[in-house]
């Protein structure tokens, strides 16, 4: 592999040159089956998995995956840059594997596994991190709103947080990255360092395109919808997969709306609009028909409605979850398969990129 010029080292890319076949990775599955397109995706294992979660990510991982060849990752690696206890760390690991396959991931179709792993994520993100510069990392929005005004006191992990995402994704060689509407800074990022990369040190990383839908990538908090849903909203701002019935129509009966009368999608009117799209993407009518559906009723009506398909929606899945839950051999069976299979496409990137740096 002939590295371009380097002149210019930090002039824009070359975004014309492709990648070298020799570093093309093999597909995860059968070795002589045509490639599909890859998709990667990753999840922080830090408890309650939301509605958020799985209307802008993870339902989109499972109705895909017979179009994408599937590597889903439990981001464990990224959870550890706030503070964690061990034991709920480990726990929650487990559960969202759990999750993943309760979702409707199928372990043949899907690699689902645990990001320290595989240590070449750890590595590439090093490498990566000396091509990322401090700039790039001030302009990340979610570091600014996760560190808040204790900046200072924020981890360094925290702050280099975008930069193992990256490792994450270019890694697996991915073509698409499935993820909520808060993640596409983070992705633009990952395609500027393989850029970077592939510049300085020879075609090296595909670059990803994010897989971003029009509906339901921002879920918004159920208390105060000028705020996303995140699991670290108070109790009565999100709803988990885990949530009993009861849970959620108490939290769905205090979701905020306003003090208009019609049940319309119009943008302007937050809370409402959030707990259609809600209603929306779990069901089966379009806009116009469930407009047909609430017109003339109040919220009361339309929010117990909201409350008993949500409430369908999650029963099936947290059915299959109490299963998995109970056989945790059998999940961390599963998560060791799927890190065996996708453990040689990380070292074939690892070792192009250190060949390419001159580590190797
Ligand atoms: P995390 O764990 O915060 O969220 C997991 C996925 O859920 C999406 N999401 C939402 N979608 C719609 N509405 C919401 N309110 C909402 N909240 C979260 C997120 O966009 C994400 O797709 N940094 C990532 C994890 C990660 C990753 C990766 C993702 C690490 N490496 C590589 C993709 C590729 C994160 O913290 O997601």
């Amino acid at each position: 592999m002939s590295a371009p010029t380097r002149t210019k080292p930090d002039a824009k890319p070359d975004r014309s040159s492709r990648r070298d076949p020799a570093t093309q990775p093999a597909p995860a599955t059968k070795a002589d089956a045509p490639r599909r397109e890859r998709v990667f995706s990753g999840i922080q294992p830090s408890g309650n998995i939301h509605i958020g979660n799985y209307l802008g990510a993870m339902r989109h991982f499972v109705a895909d995956q017979d179009q994408f060849d599937n590597i889903f990752c439990i981001v464990d690696l990224h959870a550890i840059t706030v503070p964690q206890d061990p034991a709920e760390l480990r726990a929650a690991t487990r559960e969202l594997a759990a999750m993943y396959f309760a979702v409707g991931l199928d372990p043949e179709r899907s690699n689902v596994f645990v990001q320290s792993h595989i240590a070449a994520h750890a590595e590439l993100a090093w490498i990566l991190g000396c091509i990322t510069t401090l700039g790039q990392l001030n302009r990340m929005t979610q570091f600014k709103v996760k560190a808040g005004e204790e900046r200072d006191e924020a981890s360094a992990g925290l702050f280099t947080y975008p930069v193992l995402m990256a490792a994450d994704i270019l890694l697996y060689q991915a073509d698409a990255v499935p993820v909520g509407d808060d993640q596409r800074q983070h992705v633009e990022l990952t395609r500027d360092l393989a850029e970077r990369f592939n510049y300085r040190f020879g075609e090296t990383f595909k670059v990803p395109r994010p897989l971003i839908r029009e509906v339901g990538a921002r879920i918004m908090a159920l208390d105060d919808p000028a705020k996303k849903m995140s699991k670290s909203g108070g109790e009565v701002s999100y709803l988990a997969l885990t949530d009993a019935a009861d849970v959620v129509r108490k939290k769905i009966a205090r979701a905020t709306t306003d003090s208009e009368r019609t049940i319309v999608f119009d943008e302007k009117r937050p809370g409402i609009y959030n707990l259609l799209t809600i209603y929306e993407l779990l069901g089966t009518q379009s806009r116009a028909e469930i407009e047909a559906e609430f017109a003339g009723k109040g919220y009361k009506e339309f929010k117990a409605a909201l409350g008993d398909q949500i409430i369908a929606a999650l029963e099936p899945i947290q059915r299959r979850y109490a299963t998995f839950q109970a056989d945790p051999a059998e999940l961390d069976r599963l998560l060791a398969a799927g890190a065996e299979r996708v453990r040689p496409i990380a070292a074939a990137t690892l070792a192009a990129a250190k060949r390419g740096v001159g580590l190797a």
